[in-house]
């Protein structure tokens, strides 16, 4: 595959392909809020549509029990190596919708000082169907150029901002369907647009809600006040005892199966490049903080968390109400590192958090939603054609990183597959995904569409004898 058939072939459609991504990000297709149940469906819709027109063969919307995915293949020949595609077409909710400076669903085009070229200000724009669909127009470029060289089915989901409740039992029901020898993944980020990476892991998550009840109705914090245990006074001294004075998670058996990474491969990890001024400025704060003993790159990379989401309770509303609350709130989230397991850290912290309330209150956790912590070889074939890809189109090799998001159908692809996932990400951290003002590079946009069908040439490469 040369190279100047794939840039020509994008600046020839150069317009049209960033259009329908735009048109795509119109669509508010906000998993966690039924509202959008009826744009989560369209959306589905349209990414079959252009599945379909971009060349694929039984293109289908197939249901699970909940949102469904948009499956899709083009098999040249059953002896070539075949490549499965993840992604979603699913995106985060937009609140606070008064903190974006154009409408979520209204893609505006503005640069930066971090995208020159020009960034797509909208939810998902990043997140994930910018990278995603870099994937269904790579393909079009190799359908349309006759240059695929291997088998390609797609599987787009449309629940992962919410956990990915259906989809392992969709991908048990579709193990069939889904034999290949690579699963290719973009909705991870690179160091920076002049330095190519590629992520080697992704932390696990163990989501929590919890509610702490005091008396049994609102009091009057005058009359009751100071001789009744205050719930929100009680759940903040409760989540100020997960952390030590060292930023250290204190919950007993919370590290007892975390893997110390070796000092080499810390190392590694820190000389990767990054530059503390540039993050903090970035976030508009005077200091960094966590663990002790550990570096920022390290603290997001290979080291757990424990992070209050949200936290409710009592009066918000405007002015003074003098209450003693019967109920305090708050969603909690530990990100896992490998080794860890969801199930059990589920477990110890709410073991945990009911053995230290005191006998004034009364606990309840729940569960959500969790996923398991991954590590992604740098030997593989994938790896190795993810790499010599980037390498081509960025002129320099990239960078094996961590990334401390989390993706938590990669480890069931493992489970239930068999196959390894590359994380084939081309977003920046700092595109503002989840947040107001989420924002994907046309850059970004453009290499990924440039980089993909290298990916395929050096795979089938690399896999054919
Ligand atoms: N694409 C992200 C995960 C991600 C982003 C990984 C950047 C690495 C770098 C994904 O859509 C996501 O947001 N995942 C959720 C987990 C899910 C269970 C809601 C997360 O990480 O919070
Ligand atoms: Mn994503
Ligand atoms: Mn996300």
């Amino acid at each position: 595959m040369e190279r100047n058939t794939i840039t020509d072939y994008i600046t020839q459609n150069k317009e049209r392909v960033l259009n329908e991504l735009l048109d795509l990000l119109k669509i508010p297709s906000i998993s966690a809020d039924k509202k959008y149940n009826a744009d989560v469906l369209k959306t589905a819709e349209a990414v079959k549509k252009r599945l379909v027109e971009a060349g694929a063969d039984m293109v289908e919307i197939s249901a699970t029990s909940g949102f469904p995915v948009v499956y899709g293949e083009k098999i040249i020949d059953p002896k070539k190596p075949t490549v499965i595609v993840y992604g979603h077409y699913d995106v985060q909710p937009a609140d606070p919708l008064n903190l974006w400076d154009s409408p979520p669903f209204e893609p505006v085009i503005k640069k930066t000082t971090l995208h020159p070229d020009g960034a797509i200000y909208a939810r998902g724009s990043c997140d994930d169907k910018g990278q995603m669909y870099m994937h269904i127009k790579a393909f079009e470029l190799m359908m349309k150029t006759n240059t695929l060289p291997c088998n390609v089915k797609f599987m787009i989901e449309g629940e992962e901002e919410v956990g990915s409740p259906n989809l392992g039992p969709w991908i048990v029901a579709n193990k069939e369907k889904l034999k290949g020898d690579v699963i290719l993944i973009s909705d991870t980020s690179l160091i920076a647009n002049d330095i190519p990476s590629i992520d080697t892991g992704l932390r696990g998550l163990a989501y929590m809600e919890v509610e702490v009840t005091g008396p049994n109705r609102d009091l009057h914090s005058g009359v009751y006040g100071g001789a009744v245990g205050n719930p929100i006074n009680i759940l903040c001294k409760m989540i100020a005892s997960c952390h030590d004075e060292n930023n250290h998670i204190a919950i007993p058996a919370f590290y007892d199966k975390v893997i110390d990474e070796p000092a080499d491969y810390r190392i590694e990890l820190n000389n990767a490049p990054f530059n503390l001024d540039d993050f903090k400025k970035d976030l508009n704060v005077d200091d960094v903080h966590g663990e002790k003993n550990y570096t920022t790159n390290e603290r997001t990379g290979i080291r757990p968390t424990l992070d209050v989401n949200g936290i409710w309770g009592g009066y918000t509303g405007e002015g003074a109400k003098t209450v003693l609350p019967s109920k305090a709130f708050a969603k909690i989230s530990m990100r896992l590192v490998p080794n860890q397991n969801s199930d059990e850290i589920s477990k110890i912290f709410a073991d945990y958090f009911e053995s230290i309330a005191p006998k004034s209150v009364k606990v309840k956790v729940t569960p959500h939603h969790g996923g398991e912590p991954i590590v992604v070889s740098t030997n593989s074939a994938g790896y190795k054609a993810a790499s010599l890809a980037m390498t081509d189109t960025y002129g320099k090799k990239p960078l094996p990183t961590r990334g401390g998001g989390s993706i938590p159908i990669v480890a069931l692809f493992k489970k239930e597959l068999g196959l390894d996932s590359i994380l084939f990400g081309f977003g920046l951290d700092s595109d503002a995904l989840h947040s107001p003002n989420e924002h994907y590079g046309l850059f970004n946009y453009y290499k990924g569409i440039e980089t993909i069908p290298l990916f395929y040439k050096y795979f089938t490469q690399l896999t054919s004898k």
